[in-house]
């Protein structure tokens, strides 16, 4: 069932339809005149508009209705009702959004069948806009978490290359976020609106990852009994993430060239090319060079995945982010699932600073996670994080060279550590204010580190809109960009 707005200055037309409409379930608003019609549109904010392009004896109106009815938020479906030798109107009308148009005198049954497939296609419009706004909200710039300045480096870069074509690799350790990163460069795109194709190259078998890839046509292997659409096809318009490029096979690599060179794709079987727009995001965990040297890596393929790098630093590289991250896991990401607020002691925090986090934020995350599951009253406790934790922090403190780390604060594991949610004011101080065995550095160097923090919270506030972000902070654009380039050149 809809609201249906119709216009048309024939008064038979209008009853007729109006009927039908009804009829159908339908909710109708008829009128017969253009003025009323418009004035109309906001009024019942209709799901469809359905006008006649000429009354009062002008044209103007009805494509002004069109155009109101377009401008409505969210907009309304046009169908446009033509008479004798006004097509040329009608396809003026479909410049202006109306999605179809139907010509004087029409069948009932034309009608009926052009209202439900117009009704159809805004639903599933609708559903899809929908859909990627809450990817959008999933996978947006916000959801990277860091302030390090290393960190900032890499929100720089997103933001510089996001809405290009460049070809792009994301190099970090394992759980350092690469995937993260390809997902913000897509959603921050104007390609965002197509599909992210995600592809871990490592976790099949040659054969099977080309088909995956570049797709099949029947009868091109044993057990092809159709044809079938590779993933390049499938990202058309869109975004492709090449996971682990670095362990494709030999063969596989030269078919990448060629697409990467070409922009065609060819399906295995066949040797028709098919065209394809699609922006590649390669990823590896290992540095490639190393893979050259050994030879198993392809030079050439190489220099066309690194048009542009993005390195990610390890989590033991951006120690003074772990209460931040800890933050968003604890406050955001997992409290919908907690039964009570999640907090964490200062004792247990001292710990996840000073871990070597082997498995970056990935395994940061599964150690709170589990510790949330373990702790009692939501408060997580040093003994609620996974044993080789404390093991490792205590054995380190026993090695000569860490030996000006102190011990674990001796005061009893329940002062609880002051968490902020990223995006909240204090968290800039709070993550950038030196612990204890922070070393002292200049005061200079000091108060850059603070302010650099702070501006970046801003930025990451305003979801990376620095003019806004200035506005907030009462500064203009301009000084904003002067003082973050200021910070990067005197550390
Ligand atoms: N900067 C970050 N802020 C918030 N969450 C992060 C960040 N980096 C990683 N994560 C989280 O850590 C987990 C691992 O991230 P991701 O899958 O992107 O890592 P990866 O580098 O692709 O790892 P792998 O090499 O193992 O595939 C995810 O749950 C992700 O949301
Ligand atoms: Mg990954």
């Amino acid at each position: 069932m809809a609201k249906v707005l119709l216009v048309d200055d024939d008064l038979t037309t209008l009853q007729v339809v109006s009927e039908l409409l009804r009829q159908e379930g339908h909710e109708v608003f008829p009128f017969s005149n253009g003025n009323a019609a418009i004035a109309g549109l906001t009024a019942h904010a209709p799901d469809l508009v359905i006008t006649d392009l000429y009354f009062d004896k002008t044209r103007a109106q009805g494509l002004e209705v069109v155009e109101k009815a377009r401008a409505l938020s969210p907009p309304a479906e046009v169908i446009v009702i033509t008479g004798f030798g006004t097509i040329e109107t009608a396809l003026r009308a479909t410049k202006l959004g109306a999605y179809d148009y139907l010509e004087k005198p029409f069948k009932v049954e034309e009608l009926k069948l052009c209202v439900q497939r117009t009704l159809s296609y805004s639903a599933a419009r609708n559903e899809t806009v929908h859909l990627r706004r809450q990817l959008k909200k999933k996978y947006g710039f916000d959801q990277i978490v860091g302030s390090a300045p290393k960190m900032v480096e890499v929100f720089k870069m997103i933001e510089r290359v996001a809405n290009t074509d460049s070809t792009i690799l994301v190099l970090g350790e394992s759980g350092t976020g690469k995937e993260l990163v390809a997902r913000a460069l897509h959603y921050n795109s104007r390609r965002q609106f197509a599909p992210f194709v995600p592809v871990n190259c490592s976790a099949l078998p040659e054969n099977l990852l080309e088909s995956e890839l570049f797709g099949h046509c029947r009868g091109a292997f044993t057990g092809a009994i159709g044809d079938k659409k590779g993933l390049f096809e499938e990202a058309d318009g869109g975004t492709i993430f090449l996971d682990e490029v670095g362990s494709m096979s030999a063969m596989l690599q030269s078919r990448l060239l060629r697409v990467l060179q070409e922009r065609e794709v060819r399906r295995v079987g066949e040797n028709r090319p098919i065209y394809v727009n699609v922006r590649v995001v390669a990823a590896s965990n290992e540095p490639l060079e190393k893979r050259i040297k050994e030879g198993s890596f392809r030079e050439d393929l190489y220099y066309r995945l690194n048009v542009i790098a993005i390195p990610l630093p390890s989590l033991r590289e951006r120690r003074e982010d772990i209460p931040l991250l800890t933050a968003h896991f604890l406050k955001g990401k997992m409290a919908p699932a907690a039964s009570q607020p999640l907090r964490i002691t200062r004792q247990a925090m001292e710990i996840l600073r000073r871990y070597d986090w082997p498995g970056n934020v990935r395994e940061l995350e599964n150690a709170l996670e589990r510790a949330a599951v373990l702790c009692e009253g939501g408060l997580i406790q040093a003994a609620d994080l996974p044993p080789h934790l404390l093991a490792a922090v205590q054995d380190t403190d026993l090695m000569p060279e860490t030996q000006t780390a102190p011990p674990l604060p001796a005061v009893p594991d329940s002062a609880v550590y002051p968490l902020h949610p990223p995006g909240a004011p204090e968290t800039a101080s709070a993550a950038a204010a030196p612990g204890a065995d922070a070393p002292i550095i200049p005061m200079k160097a000091y108060l850059q580190q603070q302010e650099l923090a702070y501006l970046n919270r801003a930025i990451q506030q305003c979801g990376g809109n620095k003019e806004q972000a200035a506005l907030q902070l009462g500064i203009s654009v301009a000084t904003l960009y002067r003082r973050l380039n200021a910070e990067e050149k005197e550390p």
